[in-house]
């Protein structure tokens, strides 16, 4: 049995196995109407979410297989204290593939040691989010062509910000990718990140605290939220949460083919007068996320279309 804890988990032939079948099913969606005929997903989400949750759950429902789940900590046991450990090895019983959520780095990884069914990690704390890196990595595959010879810049929270992590622990993995890292010092990506990913493969970064001085360089601009719930006071949340404001006049600096993404939600960031900028794709990147997690979900129950 296989569990998605971290992108790495997956081989760039395994990656490109499921970005292929999430383009079959977006070609052909009535074809995978059944194939999870009887098949369970529970969604154990222990911190907010609007996509990631719902598009499991109509990822599922799309491929004729059924859900169930919690979407709040507080509506499970684990307000009465119950463990990771304890409530997957329940589950395991009630589902046949589950999708999990928690602010704390490494609990997904705990509940795949006790679960007999695939664990999916859905976003541990500021770790990673490895569905949202195949969600990504479809868009830029769909809407750009390609996964190499790529300069992208990552904008905003990029210590607390999973989603960064895991693209990044993605694409370092293609050939000729450039990284231009846009933060505050505050907000810098994690030490280890720099040292034994990037650095260790090799990968040309820049850092940057001006967003318009890297822009006409950038394939793609990866902007990100600033993580409220991960800092420790609110004096610095304020200080730091509109260090980054995209909006059309920054876009006027960029290539005519950048790609705007965002994992999404966005607060201030993105001014709303950028969507509807032809490059800003990042609604279209949430559309993305149900056929890549039917893909997965294929994948890690081993089942065809029937
Ligand atoms: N991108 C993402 O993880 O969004 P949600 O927090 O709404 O699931």
């Amino acid at each position: 049995m296989k569990h998605l804890i971290s992108p790495l988990d997956l081989s760039v032939s395994e990656l490109k196995d499921i970005l292929d079948l999430a383009g079959e099913i977006i070609r052909n969606p009535k074809k995978y109407a059944n194939a999870c005929h009887g098949k369970k997903l529970a969604t154990l989400f222990y911190e907010p979410s609007t996509r990631t949750r719902l598009s499991f759950e109509a990822a599922m429902l799309n491929l004729g297989g059924s859900v169930l789940g919690f979407s709040s900590a507080d509506s499970s046991s684990a307000a009465k204290g119950e463990s990771v450990a304890d409530t997957i090895r329940v589950i395991s019983s009630y589902a046949d593939i589950c999708a999990m959520r928690h602010p704390k780095e490494g609990a997904p990884l705990v509940a795949s040691t006790y679960s007999s069914i695939p664990v999916i990690n859905a976003g541990d704390g500021g770790h990673n989010h490895p569905t949202q890196t195949l969600t990504d990595l479809l868009t830029i595959q769909t809407l750009k062509g390609r996964l190499n010879n790529l300069t992208v810049g990552f904008c905003g929270d990029l210590k607390f910000g999973r989603t960064v992590h895991s693209l990044i622990n993605a694409l370092v993995r293609y050939d000729n990718i450039n990284f231009v890292l846009i933060s505050p010092d505050e907000l810098k990506i994690p030490a280890y990140l720099k040292e034994e990913v990037i650095d260790a493969n090799h990968i040309p970064c820049q850092e940057e605290k001006v967003l318009e001085n890297v822009m006409p360089q950038l394939d793609l601009l990866y902007m990100t939220r600033v993580q409220k719930e991960r800092f420790f006071n609110e004096e610095d949340y304020i200080r730091l949460k509109d260090s980054f404001i995209l909006d059309s006049k920054k876009m006027e600096y960029a290539k005519k083919d950048m790609l705007v993404l965002h994992p999404l939600p966005r607060v201030n960031e993105i001014s709303n007068e950028v969507d509807k900028d032809p490059r800003a794709v990042y609604f279209k990147q949430a559309e993305f996320g149900i056929y890549v997690r039917m893909a997965l979900i294929m994948k890690l129950l081993e089942v065809e279309p029937c």
